[in-house]
């Protein structure tokens, strides 16, 4: 059986591939917002919302999916307490949080509208909760646009509650607050 991401590969982003991914998270959320979001939810949102958050390529969290050189997936987890959002616009503070009390957070996961649904995100997750858990952390909780949501839910993410965000144009936008155990049932983390 082949493997469904083929030769795509997860390594740690590097401060080179800001640029080239923050141009992949625009296309990302333009090929795949239908349904989801509106046109004009899906333009605020890259305005004001998604995007890279440098800090945590400068943390060592955040992961690029390369297909042979080039980015065509990313995402990332945090040890900080800010929940969403982009270097334009990070939502919440940005001090640790404690392993003991607290749920890892997971970050900005986009994946080109040409590899979607190839298992890519599913492995960027892995590999999130694999880095979580050798941190101390035994919870992940995440803020999900509403595309997200069918996708972490397949991951074994609850709902915690809908979050309406009112961007500084006006627009509003859904998102959901969601958590799950950093190790299920029956995975492989070391
Ligand atoms: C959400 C996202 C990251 C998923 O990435 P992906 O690589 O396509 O996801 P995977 O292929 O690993 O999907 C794993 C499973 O999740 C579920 N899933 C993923 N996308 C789904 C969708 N649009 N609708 C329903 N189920 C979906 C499926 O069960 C899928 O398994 P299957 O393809 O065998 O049925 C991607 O759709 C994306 O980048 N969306 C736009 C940006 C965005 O909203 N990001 C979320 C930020 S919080």
């Amino acid at each position: 059986m082949p493997d469904p991401i083929g030769k795509v590969s997860i390594r740690l982003a590097m401060p080179a591939d800001i640029p080239i991914l923050n141009r992949l998270i625009p296309e990302s959320v333009r090929s795949l917002r239908h349904g989801f979001y509106t046109h004009a939810q899906a333009e605020a949102a890259i305005r004001h919302v998604f995007g890279v958050d440098s800090q945590l390529v400068s943390d060592g969290t955040y992961f690029v999916a390369v297909d042979g050189e080039q980015p065509v997936a990313c995402g990332g987890w945090s040890w900080r307490r800010t929940l969403y959002g982009g270097d334009q616009r990070p939502m919440g503070v940005g001090n640790l949080l404690d392993p003991a009390v607290d749920a890892a957070r997971i970050r900005a996961f986009f994946v080109a509208g040409t590899h979607a649904r190839r298992g890519i995100g599913a492995k960027l997750l892995q590999a999130c909760a694999a880095a979580a858990s050798a941190k101390g952390f035994t919870r992940l909780e995440l803020m999900s646009t509403l595309p997200g949501v069918p996708f972490y839910a397949k991951l074994g993410f609850t709902e915690i509650e809908p979050v309406v965000d009112t961007l500084p144009d006006g627009t509003q936008v859904g998102f959901v607050r969601m958590t799950r155990a950093v190790h299920l049932p029956g995975d492989r983390l070391p």
